[in-house]
């Protein structure tokens, strides 16, 4: 393996700003590695559009990314993710390419104590069922549920992750989910990664017994594991980001530091077309 491909950024792609969760927990578990990620903001959402358009739009983004220079992609999007990761593997059969479902589901089977876990996501998500498959792979008794809640995509894109729109929302999505003691979940999956910003009005809703879990972490595991394996792993990047988005730069550095914890500058920013 040549150093030079180890010294290129890791591409990180999502629809919009929710992929900045994961960002932020690979910034931390790799610091010695720069990342370019990409929001196709134009496009979004991508959770209420068939899976042959996801992974359209998926396959031109990590285009996009390939092109500029990348060593590998996490699809930081669990939409995209259930729509086209086989597409893309087969695209780009020497690039590494993680996406965010099976992370999660190993998140929440490492959590669950009774088996049973709800999932929440994009409509696209659910439809595909991939949750309920990646999690039966690693536990095959457990009892999954997942619903879509297409809405918080919506105020998490706004910036209203907190506040009386948001509790209404979480109520009227997870109330019915929480509602029966016995045969309640112990495990709430965040299976959209727009979602971890609203976790406060979540947990309020749900209460304190329910373990709340996401794929960033795990996602920043199977990453690390896997570009070890790969020997792409670099120790002495600078942690730089950059930043592409299909429209919407000054929304983008407005809206992303709730989503990536730190400020995201406007020059490094930069409008792309797909
Ligand atoms: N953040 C994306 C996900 O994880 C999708 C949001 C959307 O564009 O609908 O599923």
């Amino acid at each position: 393996m040549s150093s030079d491909l180890r010294q290129l950024p890791i591409g990180v792609f999502d629809s919009g700003i929710g992929g900045l969760t994961v960002l932020k927990a690979l910034v931390a578990r790799l610091p010695g590695e720069d990342f370019l990620y990409l929001g196709d903001t134009a496009r979004l959402p991508y959770g209420t559009k068939t899976s042959a358009t996801v992974e359209r739009y998926a396959l031109q983004a990590v285009a996009e990314l390939v092109r500029r220079g990348v060593k590998a992609v996490v699809v930081a999007c669990n939409t995209a993710s259930a729509a086209a990761l086989p597409a893309l593997a087969a695209a780009h059969p020497a690039l590494p390419v993680i996406g965010v479902i099976e992370p999660g589901a190993a998140a929440a089977v490492a959590a669950t104590r009774t088996g049973r876990i709800a999932v929440i996501a994009t409509e696209g998500t659910v439809r595909g069922g991939a949750y309920q498959r990646a999690i039966h792979a690693l536990r095959g008794n457990a009892e999954v549920s997942a619903t879509p809640a297409t809405l918080f995509v919506a105020l998490a894109e706004e910036g209203w992750t907190r506040g009386e729109v948001a509790l209404a929302t979480a109520r009227r999505y997870l109330e019915p989910l929480f509602s029966h003691d016995q045969s309640a979940p112990d495990v709430l999956v965040l299976g959209c990664t727009h979602f971890p910003p609203l976790v406060d009005a979540i947990r309020e809703v749900v209460g304190q017994g329910i373990q709340i879990v996401d794929s960033a972490a795990t996602t920043a595991s199977a990453l690390a594991q896997l570009i070890q394996y790969r020997n792409l792993t670099h120790s002495a990047g600078s942690g730089a980001t950059g930043f592409l988005v299909t429209d919407g730069e000054d929304r983008f550095a407005r809206i992303g530091p709730v989503f990536f914890g730190r400020s995201i500058a406007p020059t490094d920013i930069e409008r792309v077309d797909l």
